[in-house]
């Protein structure tokens, strides 16, 4: 081969390699849905336990009919349609795509989700755990609800979520392991960090939306709204038990009511949870200065 060729040779196969790198469809198992009564019931606990219904709420119709316009720096998104229909929702989904969705932020043809979806916090998810959502998903009434495409800038593609990604992986920096061997911390660690997404809001974000966790849960403002700073430092004149009957009512320990997007988190969310994970949230919270 001569000089140039070579060389135009070596650049098509390193644009070729790196182009599969950032778009390659991640290996999820190939699993079938449970429709079992248990998977369903554990389903319906972990959709109240991840919040879906903040978002996805119909806004029209019943049930996870979606509709709901998210504002952003970006612009805005519409939460979708969630339940089984199949022109409208996601009716049709295997075990797979809820998988890819949930852990990848990859839709079923393995296109890329808008991070207004907080999969890179639902990434954290155990594969039964996402596969029991599903359960639950799947067994609800398909709702027929069409949801408005979302109101973004045009240069803002799917395609240019797989670059964001792979940057969110260099920059978002690495949280720090409770390194606690407690089953309770360790759930806590679990309900905070993945299902209950704390650090979508409590973390701040560089000017591409990407968090630092470096600074988790040292608070962040977007837009109009400002979610305080929940680390231990934050958190010194609050008691374990302060901490997890503010996730039951929303009451602080100086008795007042917490407002903004935290009370539809408390409703939906923390309030739902049973006693132990409420305990287990507030118990890792606390050993924060450990970490
Ligand atoms: C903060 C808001 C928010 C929360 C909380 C949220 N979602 Fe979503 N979800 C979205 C948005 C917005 C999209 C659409 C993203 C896009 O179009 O790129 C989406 C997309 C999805 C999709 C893909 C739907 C499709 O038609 O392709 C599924 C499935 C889904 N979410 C399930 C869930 C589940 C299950 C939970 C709870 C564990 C959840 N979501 C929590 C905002 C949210
Ligand atoms: C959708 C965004 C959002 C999510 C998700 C969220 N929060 Fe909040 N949180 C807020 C906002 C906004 C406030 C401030 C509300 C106000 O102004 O009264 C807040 C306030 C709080 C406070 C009160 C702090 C203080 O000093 O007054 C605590 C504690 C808290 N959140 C804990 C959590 C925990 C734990 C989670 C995860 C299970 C969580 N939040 C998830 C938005 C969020």
């Amino acid at each position: 081969m001569s000089k140039p060729i070579g060389l135009i040779f070596t650049v098509l196969v390193v644009l070729i390699l790196g182009c599969y790198w950032m778009f390659a469809m991640p290996t999820v198992q190939s699993a079938s849905l449970s429709m079992a009564e248990t998977n369903i019931e554990r389903g319906s606990y972990l959709v109240s336990a991840g919040g879906c219904i903040s978002c996805h709420e119909g806004v029209e119709g019943e049930g996870l009919s979606g509709g709901m316009a998210l504002e952003s720096d970006f612009g805005t998104f519409y939460a979708p349609n969630i339940t089984p229909d199949t022109q409208t929702g996601i009716g049709g989904w295997q075990g797979r795509d809820f998988l890819l969705a949930m852990q990848h932020g990859r839709t079923p043809s393995g296109s890329f989700y808008f991070p207004a979806f907080p999969y890179r916090s639902y990434a954290g998810m155990s594969d039964q755990d996402v596969l029991d959502i599903a359960s639950y998903l799947m067994a609800q009434e398909p709702v027929r609800f069409e949801v408005p495409g979302h109101d973004v800038p045009a240069w803002l593609m799917r395609w240019t979520l797989a670059g964001w990604n792979k940057l969110a992986d260099f920059l978002e920096g690495e949280v720090i392991s409770v390194g606690s061997t407690d089953p309770k911390i360790e759930r806590g660690e679990y309900l905070a960090r993945s299902l209950g997404h704390c650090s979508e809001c409590h973390t701040p974000r560089n000017s591409i939306g990407i968090l630092q966790l470096t600074k988790e849960f040292t608070g962040a403002t977007m837009g109009e709204s400002h979610a305080d700073e929940i680390d231990y430092a934050a958190l010194e004149g609050w008691s374990e038990e302060d901490f997890a009957f503010f996730l039951l009512l929303g009451m602080k320990p100086d008795g007042e009511f917490v407002g903004g997007e935290m009370e539809a988190v408390i409703e939906h969310n923390t309030s739902t949870l049973t006693d132990e994970d409420r305990q287990a949230l507030a118990a890792f919270f606390k050993t924060s200065k450990v970490r």
